[in-house]
């Protein structure tokens, strides 16, 4: 009971003083049988990234060996869990002889719980380090593929299951949750209702040659979602501001590093809304991700080498272009783009260079976007679209626009499509029924993250990338 008393006080003490105590602990209290010691009742299995609420305490700590080493009567084990690392030290004479002896037995991967006294020790990684009393194995790893050596990146995506353990893609995928969580407490915290859109779809939303196809009941074809929006719109004549997050899929044949044929969306949509307010709403978006990040993130974006300075200069307001303007300036910059045509990945790459902020790029020609866009009212053959290209050369991470709120104009660009006109009859009556002016955009999950890691290629932001050629694991 000693023990437990003095951490109580030693919690009521850091109240007082004024410490916001967050105690994060795997909650597996130990329950000592009639007549085990009070020392044993006090144990406790904490998470690593907990430990110095707990200095000074006997506690256990369960994990996976990344490294031993041993000097004389000393043995060292790194040990992770996931929240952090830290080093278990074994001393002949103070650690119980089976557990000194285990040591040999130990390879990479390993798991293990250790327990015994944290103390701590400034040369050990993360500060803190464990005195071992007694250690227990779970499982002794076989030969690990992944060693610190370098691996051809199809090495390490064949091992993707693996390749998760390790510091580097953990951060990224940390800063993923948090672009996840900053863009859905946004749309949260400004009345929009989430609603999940399906992934199985009659019909195709971005074009045919994108679909992947799948089949049905009774001889029908399903498709996987391209986008949620269509499902949005409806949800935006029944809740005013709706948002999805999920899953979408596009099978377009692109080898490069900003494409994945399954990528996430965060995809919005607003009833009596215009093209310029949405472009506002995608800004206010932005800023409050990358803060987040910022704010959250830093240990990860340490790990991941960030230039931090260029995400601290992400402010409102974001540049403002025209597709014509666009068009003006990579004609100076050497490229020979005719008036009409969509941009490739290399002209975004050189407008975002260019730009130390996001750039909206409004008004893209009618015949390069898709049949839902709105054209201008004042020059049909621009679209009330508008993309967004993060800077560093990121391009693209938005897409959106004003959607085409007229049934008739609306069933003529279907039309015009070769799409079956019969799988539409239910959006076209969206416009029947009380149509207003709405719109909405869809943020890449995966571009953002690159963005915010500083990553080349996209393949790393999401935890089982499915690329052209990869499927597996
Ligand atoms: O520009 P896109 O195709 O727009 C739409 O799908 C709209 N229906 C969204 C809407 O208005 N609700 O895609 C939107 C964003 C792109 O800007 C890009 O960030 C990402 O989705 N994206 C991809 N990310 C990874 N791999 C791909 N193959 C992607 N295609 C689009
Ligand atoms: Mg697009």
């Amino acid at each position: 009971m000693e023990a437990l008393n003095r951490k109580c006080l030693s919690l009521k003490k850091m109240k007082q003083m004024g410490f916001l105590i967050v105690v994060r602990r795997i909650e597996i209290d130990y329950k000592a049988p009639a007549g085990e010691g009070d020392e044993k009742m006090a144990l406790k299995t904490i998470s690593i990234d907990s430990v110095r609420d707990y200095e000074g305490e006997r506690v256990t700590i369960c994990g996976w060996l990344t490294h031993k080493r041993s000097s004389g009567r000393i043995r060292f084990l790194i040990l992770r869990d996931g929240t952090g690392i830290i080093q278990a030290t074994l001393f002949k004479g103070e650690t119980s002889d089976s557990a000194f002896d285990l040591y040999p037995e130990l390879t990479q991967e390993s798991s293990l719980s250790v327990t015994g006294e944290l103390r701590k020790e400034d040369r050990a990684p993360g500060g803190y380090e464990i005195l071992v009393s007694e250690m227990e194995i779970f499982h002794i790893a076989e030969t690990y593929p992944i060693s610190p050596k370098e691996h051809g990146i199809g090495f390490l995506m064949d091992h993707r299951h693996l390749w998760l353990r390790s510091s580097r893609q953990q951060a990224i995928l940390r800063v993923r949750h948090s672009v996840i969580k900053a863009a859905r407490r946004f749309f949260d915290d400004q009345g929009f209702t989430l609603l999940d859109a399906p992934i199985l779809t009659p019909s195709s939303c971005e074009g045919t040659t994108t679909l992947f196809e799948t089949d049905y009941f009774e001889d029908t074809k399903a498709f996987l979602s391209q986008s949620g929006q269509l499902y949005m719109e409806a949800g935006a004549m029944a809740f005013g501001k709706v948002y999805c997050c999920g899953p979408t899929f596009r099978a377009e044949k692109s080898k490069t590093r900003r494409h994945l044929t399954e990528f996430w969306m965060i995809e919005p949509e607003v009833a009596f809304a215009d093209l310029k307010m949405v472009m506002d709403l995608a800004e206010a978006m932005i800023i409050t991700i990358v803060q987040e990040v910022l704010k959250t993130r830093q240990a990860e974006l340490h790990i991941l080498e960030r230039d931090i300075a260029r995400l601290e200069q992400i402010r409102a307001p974001f540049y403002v272009i025209s597709y014509d303007e666009a068009i003006e300036f990579l004609k100076d910059a050497g490229e020979s783009i005719p008036w009409g045509e969509d941009f490739g990945g290399g002209h975004e790459t050189i407008i975002s260079n260019r730009f130390d902020r996001p750039v909206l790029i409004h008004r893209y020609p009618t015949e390069t976007k898709a049949f839902y866009m709105k054209n201008d009212p004042d020059r049909s053959e621009v679209a009330l679209c508008v993309d967004m290209l993060a800077p560093e050369g990121y391009g693209e991470i938005i897409g959106g626009g004003q959607r085409e709120d007229d049934s008739e104009i609306l069933k003529t660009k279907i039309e015009k499509t070769g799409l079956p006109p019969e799988s539409f009859d239910w959006y076209l009556g969206l416009r029947r029924y009380g149509s207003v002016p709405h719109a909405g955009f869809g943020l890449g999950i995966e571009r953002m993250v690159a963005w915010m890691c500083g990553l080349e290629h996209v393949r790393e932001t999401i935890p089982f990338p499915r690329l052209i050629d990869r499927l597996y694991p």
